[in-house]
């Protein structure tokens, strides 16, 4: 693989990075970052137990909202870039400041974030732009959603309309199942972000995530990845942040991606600035390939977790260069990603119970990986007092692999997975079963 940006040389200096977040995403850039030869350290704010087994890397434990402290610690770090990984911080306004500090940031600020933080200002944002989406209602009152909701002839989608990591989206099977999830939203569910309710128009296809880095003018794009959102094999049970992914996704054909650059991803960044938005950071498409064609079915303004995981060992050392140079603006857009050598696919293991209750705080065992193509991210990992690695989240480890093809991709991943425990380990045996050609019949027990 190769990042061809024509002028891969940084211009300014890059040396000291700050990457915000703890989770596997944060640790996946953490270790595509390092492997360029500019940087000399890599601050994890605050990281995880994962941190210590990137080169060049330290946690540090700072409060994002004291602001003072924060701009005095970075720059007494002469921090050169900033990352911001997760929606939350980003959803606060954290870029804009660090940006009004004279930071250069990886990161949106809180205005293009609300393509995120808001469903319903994306969706009109969407309609503003033409750019296809299910068709939606934004809804203040359970009275008004009761009449759009027995109007409509199928059942409707309902979602809350703030951040609510993942849990706020309901595809109910009959409209007193949309009436019921519009009610419990109302009644204070997940708090402000339940406030208005978006009601949309169910649509079906395949999904996958599509990821332009951006500076505000231009984009590049990376592989595009399949994740797989439901916690139970087969595609069933709850939604979750993501159990595992693969990339690149071949629903992404020659002639789907002419119509996803066409109608979807240049309107969205024309849109922004229009709007005199300046987005620098990752602008994340989760689409549907309808038979009509591919359409949004969300945004976010930050990487894609598991996707992140699963797409990084696919770049090369100059990875850290286009975000820097997004940062700055000043990509070219001719820059090209090529990963025509390897595939990559990821399965998470999870706390027994997530998404909805789970314990933390059991000892992870690691018998004999092998790591030639493999990489174990952690996700929700910390330290206990005696420096043991245990569970710290719903999502605990990312086992990601590559190979020349998914079947080898997954035996790899799956055969590692084998030798890590905890109490609780819970993982789906049939990520990337879509792409897999030994796939069930050879399912890894
Ligand atoms: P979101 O958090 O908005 O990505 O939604 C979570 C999941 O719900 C998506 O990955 C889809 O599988 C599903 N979903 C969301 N909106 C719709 C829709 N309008 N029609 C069908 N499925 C949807
Ligand atoms: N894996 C989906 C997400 O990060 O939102």
């Amino acid at each position: 693989m190769s990042i061809n940006s024509n002028n891969s040389k940084s211009s300014n200096k890059l040396e000291n990075i700050l990457i915000i977040g703890n989770g596997g995403r944060e640790n996946s850039l953490a270790w595509a970052i390092q492997k360029n030869e500019l940087i000399k350290k890599i601050y994890l704010l605050p990281g995880n137990a994962g941190s210590k087994k990137i080169n060049k890397s330290e946690r540090i434990s700072l409060n994002l909202h004291n602001i003072k402290e924060l701009i005095k610690k970075l720059r007494f770090l002469n921090i050169d870039l900033v990352v911001i990984g997760p929606e939350n911080p980003l959803a606060e306004g954290l870029g804009d400041i660090l940006r009004d500090n004279n930071f250069d940031v990886f990161g949106p600020g809180s205005d293009g974030a609300k393509l995120e933080s808001s469903k319903s200002w994306a969706k009109e944002f969407m309609k503003g732009a033409k750019i296809p989406t299910a068709n939606f209602w934004k809804v203040k009152s359970l009275k008004e959603a009761k009449e759009i909701i027995f109007a409509s002839p199928n059942p409707l989608v309902v979602k809350a309309d703030g951040l609510a990591s993942g849990k706020g989206v309901f595809i109910p099977e009959s409209k007193e199942a949309s009436l019921k999830a519009t009610e419990e939203i109302f009644e204070g569910k997940f708090g402000t972000a339940g406030e208005i309710v978006v009601l949309e128009e169910k649509i079906e296809g395949p999904e996958v995530s599509v990821f332009a880095i951006c500076d505000g003018k231009k984009y590049v794009l990376l592989p595009a990845a399949q994740d797989h959102k439901r916690l139970n094999e087969n595609d069933k049970g709850p939604n979750t942040g993501g159990m595992g992914a693969y990339a690149p996704s071949p629903l992404i054909t020659e002639n789907n991606l002419k119509i996803i650059k066409r109608e979807i991803i240049e309107p969205t960044i024309d849109a922004l600035l229009t709007k005199n938005i300046d987005y620098k950071g990752v602008l994340y498409f989760g689409l549907m390939i309808t038979k009509y064609g591919p359409k949004v079915i969300e945004y976010n303004c930050r990487f894609g977790d598991p996707e992140c995981q699963t797409i990084m060992p696919l770049m090369d050392k100059d990875f850290v260069i286009l975000l820097q140079k997004c940062a700055l603006g000043t990509l070219t857009g001719n820059e090209t990603i090529d990963i025509t050598d390897k595939l990559s696919g990821c399965v998470i293991a999870a706390s027994k119970g997530y998404p909805i209750n789970y314990e933390v705080g059991f000892p992870i065992n690691f018998g004999n990986i092998d790591f030639e193509d493999c990489q174990i991210f952690d996700s929700g990992t910390n330290l206990n007092s005696n420096g043991k690695v245990i569970t710290d989240g719903g999502r605990v480890l990312s086992i990601v692999c590559q190979a020349k093809d998914f079947d080898k991709v997954f035996e790899k991943a799956y055969k590692n997975l084998k030798k890590i425990s905890f109490e609780g380990i819970y993982y789906r045996k049939d990520i990337g079963h879509q792409v897999r050609i030994k796939t069930l019949n050879n399912r890894i027990n």
